[in-house]
């Protein structure tokens, strides 16, 4: 007689990648044959009330979560990547699906804006330390009482009223991020923010900022994930509401329009970022690739401007090579100056084009090695962007000549 197999790890990711009820009871039956209670938790609970699709699965586990994600790793044939610190995991599919399980927790927040003390608690603590009443609902995994929603703040009254609301008064104090989050989330779902939660979030923008530049780097950085139009509304009122000051004042009004042309989300971020004053753009942990990206962005108008001037493809490469390529794709997406026609043949034609002839060639030449030689390769470049050689016989010819009229 055959024995029945269960399905292969690549059949179990596929049913968890689409949240199929086969995949997610599957879930709650191995955790409760390790004596834990799972329950689905936060965003995935909304997004699915919403029918809207989630990408990634967060769970909340009253039991052993090593133990569970451990055994989860042995059937889903991956690993399960646990900090002991937070009792969380992650176990991560091949195509990129993401399960997060965290220890159902109580919290207590040392200090306004650090990060929260924790210890184990149940379910309904659990929802009670979250941010907004529509991200602190759970549904049961477990065989007994699969789908359960438990909904102890009223998160589905508020999602059927489109509010985001905060759980109690001093939920921004505790946690300032929650400020970004609110309107990200507004902005995101067209939701209101409600009114005692607006009151609450404008008391907080006004208190000195808190934050690391860490934390605040992640906020912009989930912005600019967002779609387009979400991000863009997002900034807007986030600036509006006070509450980009630790980026000191923008040198110039933000603009939509010009926000709202960029497609890539990190793109997005080292624009906004060059639209603030770099003292205050250096204090977050930005990346140094970024950073360059930024400084090149906030010489635009200079750049666009010297560009009038320049005519010939030599003259516009030597220019521009002094810049970020990055940086100077995103002034081409984003603005409608005549010089951007400049930019985008530089990036897709003309800093692609090299010389045949090396310093090896003039040495052999019995050129003595110095600047001498930096100053010849340039000048054969740039005859060839001129087109006045066209390969290396000719490079050689033109060398051959220069070399003659000394
Ligand atoms: N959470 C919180 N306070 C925060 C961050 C997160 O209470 N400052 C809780 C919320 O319950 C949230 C959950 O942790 O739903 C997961 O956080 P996160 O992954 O950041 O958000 P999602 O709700 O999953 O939303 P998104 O769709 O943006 O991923």
């Amino acid at each position: 007689m055959k024995s029945k197999k269960s399905p292969a790890p690549q059949k179990r990711w596929a049913l968890l990648r689409r949240s199929t009820n086969t995949g997610l009871r599957w879930l709650g039956e191995i955790a409760a044959q390790e004596g834990a209670k799972l329950y689905l938790v936060g965003g995935v609970v909304r997004d699915r009330l919403l029918g809207k699709k989630t990408l990634d699965i967060d769970l909340a586990c009253e039991g052993n979560v090593q133990r569970l994600g451990e055994r989860l790793a042995k059937e889903l044939g991956t690993r399960f990547l646990y900090y002991p610190p937070f009792k969380t995991g992650t176990l991560q599919g091949p195509k990129g699906e993401r399960i997060d399980i965290a220890r159902t927790r109580k919290e207590g927040y040392p200090k306004p804006g650090e990060l929260p003390k924790v210890e184990p608690a149940s379910i309904t603590d659990d929802l009670h330390r979250r941010d907004f009443t529509v991200n602190a609902m759970a549904q049961s995994l477990h065989p007994s009482d699969f789908g359960n929603l438990l909904d102890p703040l009223k998160g589905q009254r508020d999602l059927k009223k489109r509010l985001i609301r905060v759980l109690h008064d001093k939920s921004f104090t505790d946690d300032p991020t929650r400020i970004f989050r609110a309107v990200r989330y507004a902005e995101r779902f067209s939701f209101r923010i409600e009114p005692h939660t607006l009151v609450l979030l404008k008391k907080a923008v006004k208190r000195t900022p808190v934050l690391s530049g860490e934390r605040h780097l992640y906020e912009l950085r989930c912005i600019a994930q967002e779609p387009k139009e979400v991000r863009v509304r997002t900034i807007k009122r986030l600036e509006s509401l006070g509450a980009l000051a630790f980026l000191g004042k923008p040198l110039a009004p933000l603009s939509p329009t010009r926000l709202g042309r960029i497609k890539e989300s990190c793109e997005f971020l080292c624009l906004l970022l060059s639209l603030f004053d770099e003292t205050h753009v250096k204090k977050l942990p930005v990346k140094k690739a970024c950073l360059e990206t930024t400084s090149t962005l906030r010489e635009a108008r200079k750049i666009l401007s010297s560009l009038a001037r320049l005519r010939t493809p030599s003259q516009i490469t030597f220019y521009l090579n002094n810049y970020d390529q990055r940086g100077l794709g995103i002034i081409a997406e984003t603005t409608r100056a005549k010089s951007c026609d400049k930019i985008a043949r530089y990036l897709e034609d003309y800093s692609n084009v090299k010389i045949s002839t090396t310093g090896d060639d003039l040495k052999r030449l019995g050129i003595q090695p110095g600047p001498r030689y930096k100053e010849l390769l340039d000048n054969l470049l740039a005859s060839k962007l001129d087109a006045r050689v066209r390969n290396k016989r000719e490079e050689q010819a033109l060398l051959g000549h220069w070399l003659r009229e000394k």
